[in-house]
């Protein structure tokens, strides 16, 4: 990727202020999907950063993981598989609960969408405290798959969300960074 094109995804994320509460400055990525060249560049770079790392599957988490995991799952021609919150996956699945800023929330896998020996590349649109990507490896190692890698398009690097991941064994690569 060039400095060029870094800048350029950037440009196309709004950040709005006091949303959802006041003091935080909301860095939103719908803006950069209206884009059509911001969106297949953001795309075109996460499958350029792991082609040939031998990536057998894609996981996304429920909702905005979707929108990018699905793409990049097609970029790299492997399956996508949606983490997602309780009670929607029709199949047995795994539960983990994860911390919220008030309270616990869950998300969920289907047992069978992963095997033993899968290389799993794990994709969101935001890593902020990286809870979610968290419960969603952990979900990823109890199917039996193997995980080492976590593909953002934004990280707030304040939050600590890589270090986090870091401790799980997890390498985070994002294509924006914010305070
Ligand atoms: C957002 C975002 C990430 C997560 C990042 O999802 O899409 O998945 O929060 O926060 P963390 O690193 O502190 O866990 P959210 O839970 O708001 O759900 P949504 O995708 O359904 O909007
Ligand atoms: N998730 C947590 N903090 C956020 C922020 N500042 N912008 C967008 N999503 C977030």
């Amino acid at each position: 990727a060039t400095a060029q094109q870094l800048e350029f995804l950037k440009n196309s994320i709004k950040s709005i202020p006091d949303y959802p509460k006041p003091g935080i400055l909301f860095r939103d990525v719908t803006s950069l999907l209206e884009d059509p060249q911001a969106f297949a560049l953001s795309i075109e770079l996460l499958v350029e950063r792991y082609r040939d790392m031998g990536i057998t599957k894609v996981v996304g988490t429920e909702a905005r993981g979707f929108l990018f995991g699905a793409p990049v799952a097609l970029g790299l021609g492997v399956g996508f598989v949606p983490v997602r919150k309780p009670g929607k996956l029709p199949r047995k699945t795994f539960a983990e609960s994860y911390e919220l800023e008030y309270g616990t929330d869950q998300l969920e896998l289907h047992c069978d969408a992963i095997s033993a020996g899968d290389r799993v590349l794990v994709v969101d649109d935001l890593l902020a405290t990286g809870g979610t990507i968290e419960a969603t490896v952990k979900l990823i190692r109890r199917a039996g798959g193997e995980v080492k890698h976590a593909a953002f398009v934004i990280n707030l690097f304040d939050l600590s969300g890589e270090a986090r991941l870091k401790a799980q064994g997890i390498e985070s690569f994002s294509l924006v960074n914010f305070p």
